[in-house]
Formats: structure tokens, C-alpha cells, sequence
């Protein structure tokens, strides 16, 4: 085969979907580098901000067993994921959610991070509040009037005083252990209006590939399992993505639909879309590693616990294999909707 001919790339999903096949773009040197009214639950003290130091790495102090850290290179890693999901949302006209909310008077987005997709949905929809939560206050120094960004842990009661047309949750993998996800579904059924939608996004960490061109005893190949083991010992699994179907209908929402779509790490793939995808996705595994990492493998590692500077080499590994434009990686990522009944 021809290095520039495009090669088809086909994968049967876990769940039996079809998925559209990635056509790779052998015709480049690399892929990558350098070419390219509110609740009363507002509350920012400083001792938030400040955040525990941990290392090298600032975690909010409202919870100790979150494992990601919300400081500024994580908060760049999230607004990469976030453009990461335009991009492969960019031929719908709502790039934004999927469930059929067309005028929205309240929103709320749990775990925004910085924020930034309820800043896009306050944008979008002017006249609707947007409230994002989170349990670390967020970077933004402007955000819409319509939009309220607010400290608070989800697992405790909810103060909002209106019912919600859409709650929308994004990479909120190994937030939650089992039961506290039961927990945050029935809040997120409590707190709808009739005939509202409950959305999320979830990734799968397991990173694949369908030609062989990810050598199976590599960094990368490895990731996805070593993460899956260290939230299992946590007790907070990270194959959210597998159970949240099922759990969101088990908490009484109907209408549920579900989509698995594969998102390409590196500029591999031929597609315009894909491409650009594949390189935005890049820069968010590649700021986001050490994050991603750190917490998890140096308190829940395998044989025993990792110490930092272990993670930190890990990581520049997972990092250097990941430059490689001969890889022809992706991810899963899954979205489920579904609706509470009128
Ligand atoms: C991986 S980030 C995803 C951020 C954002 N949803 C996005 O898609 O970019 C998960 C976020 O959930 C927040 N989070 C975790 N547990 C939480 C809780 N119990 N209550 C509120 N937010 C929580 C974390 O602080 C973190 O900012």
C-alpha cells in the first residue's frame, strides 16, 4: 500500500454501533507540534483559592478524594477538551449538547471546571441562567451576566431554587464512587423540570488503535488499564462511561440515547475535521498527562504507590511515545441524553 493512499479504518464499538471509519493522512512529516440570579450558594474565600498543594500540583480543599488538580495547566488541559468536542461537534447546529432544549430558562453545568461550556451555553442562550459548579472556584475573569460560576461539592444538598431544562456533566470520570453516583443522578431527576434533559459526556481512557501501529507493550497502550486499576483500588471507578447509560435510566430518565464516537489523538487522520480534532486532542493529553496522573498513581499505584518523580518519568514517556505521527491512536468518548418525563 501506497504511504499517501488513504487507508480505511473500521471498529466495531463495544456497544455494537457502527462507527464511522478514520482515514489516516499519511502525507505529512508530523502530526504534531508547533504548525500548526444566582443561588445563595456563592462563595469564594481565599483558602479556596489557594487550594492544596500536593506535588507540585493545587487540588481543591472542599474534597480530598477528587483526583485531578484544578490549577492553570489543568485548567488549559479542560479548555482543550472542551474545543476538542466543538471540533467533532461542528457539523450539528448546537455544537454545545445534543438534547432537544431549544429555549432553555435555567441550565447547570456540575463539575464546569473553568467554566467554559456554560459560558458558551450563557452565550448562546441569552436569556436563559446558566449556573456551573464546581468544587474549586473558577479562572474565568469575565463571564456573561447570565452566567454564575459557583463553589460548591454536588454531593452535599442543593440550594438552587428553580428546576433546571438541562444538566449537562463532562469528564466527571472517578469523581464518584457508586452509590454517590446513584446519588448525583436522583439530584439531577429531582432538580429537572418536568420534560427537562440530563446530558453527559464521559471518555474511555483506554487509548486504541486499529491498524497495529500502537505496539501493545507500549506506554500508551498500557495507560488505559493502569488508570482503570489505580480508581478501582480509589474506589471511584473511571469506566463511567460504560455504567452511566444504565444508571441514568435506572434513576428514572426515559428517552435515553446514547452515542459513541472515536476521537483521534494526533493529526493522523486524513479528514479536515478529524485532523484538527486529532491535534487539539493532542495538546490536551499532552498538558493534561501529569494531571491526570499524578494523584491517582502516587496513592493508588500498582504494585504499591508510586513516588512523584516515578509518575513524573512516566509521564514524560507517555509523552515522548506520544509524538510519534506513526501512531494512529484515538479514544472512545460516549454521550448519553435522556429526559425526565412531563
Ligand atoms: C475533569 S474536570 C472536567 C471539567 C469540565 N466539565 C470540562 O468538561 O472541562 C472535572 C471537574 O469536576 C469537578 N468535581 C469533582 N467532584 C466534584 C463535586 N463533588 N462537586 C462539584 N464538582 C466536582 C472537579 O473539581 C473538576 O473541575
Amino acid at each position: 500500500m501506497r504511504m499517501s493512499e488513504q487507508r480505511q479504518l473500521s471498529c466495531a464499538a463495544d456497544d455494537g454501533q457502527d462507527q464511522e471509519a478514520l482515514e489516516i493522512d499519511d502525507d505529512r512529516d508530523s502530526g504534531f507540534g508547533g504548525d500548526d440570579t444566582g443561588s445563595d450558594t456563592t462563595s469564594i474565600a481565599s483558602s479556596m483559592l489557594r487550594g492544596h498543594i500536593e506535588n507540585g500540583r493545587k487540588y481543591a480543599t472542599l474534597r480530598d478524594d477528587y483526583w485531578g488538580p484544578s490549577d492553570d495547566q489543568q485548567f488549559e488541559t479542560m479548555d482543550s477538551g472542551h474545543l476538542l468536542y466543538l471540533i467533532l461537534n461542528s457539523d450539528h447546529h448546537n455544537m454545545l449538547f445534543r438534547s432537544p432544549v431549544l429555549n432553555p430558562h435555567h441550565v447547570l453545568d456540575i463539575g464546569t471546571g473553568p467554566g467554559t461550556w456554560a459560558i458558551d451555553v450563557a452565550d448562546k442562550f441569552p436569556k436563559a441562567i446558566v449556573n456551573g459548579v464546581d468544587l474549586f472556584p473558577p479562572p474565568s475573569s469575565w463571564v456573561p451576566p447570565n452566567c454564575y460560576l459557583e463553589v460548591e461539592d454536588v454531593l452535599q444538598d442543593w440550594t438552587w431554587h428553580y428546576k433546571f431544562d438541562l444538566i449537562h456533566l463532562r469528564l466527571m470520570l472517578g469523581a464518584f464512587a457508586e452509590d454517590q453516583w446513584g446519588d448525583v443522578y436522583r439530584k439531577c431527576y429531582e432538580n429537572l423540570a418536568p420534560g427537562g434533559w440530563i446530558e453527559e459526556v464521559e471518555l474511555d481512557v483506554r487509548v486504541m488503535c486499529d491498524d497495529d501501529s500502537l505496539p501493545p507493550d507500549s506506554f500508551i497502550a498500557g495507560w488505559g488499564q493502569n488508570f482503570l486499576g489505580c480508581a478501582d483500588r480509589a474506589g471511584r471507578s473511571l469506566a463511567t462511561q460504560t455504567m452511566m447509560k444504565s444508571k441514568i435510566e435506572r434513576a428514572g430518565f426515559v428517552n435515553v440515547q446514547d452515542q459513541l464516537f472515536k476521537c483521534p489523538i494526533g493529526a493522523w487522520p486524513r479528514n479536515k475535521t478529524f485532523k484538527e480534532a486529532g491535534r487539539i486532542n493532542y495538546h490536551h493529553w499532552s498538558s493534561g498527562l501529569d494531571g491526570w496522573a499524578m494523584f491517582l498513581l502516587t496513592k493508588f499505584g500498582a504494585p504499591q504507590p508510586w513516588s512523584a518523580d516515578e509518575v513524573r518519568v512516566y509521564v514524560a514517556k507517555v509523552r515522548q511515545e506520544l509524538q510519534n505521527p506513526k501512531l494512529h491512536i484515538y479514544h472512545f468518548t460516549r454521550r448519553v441524553w435522556g429526559q425526565k418525563p412531563l
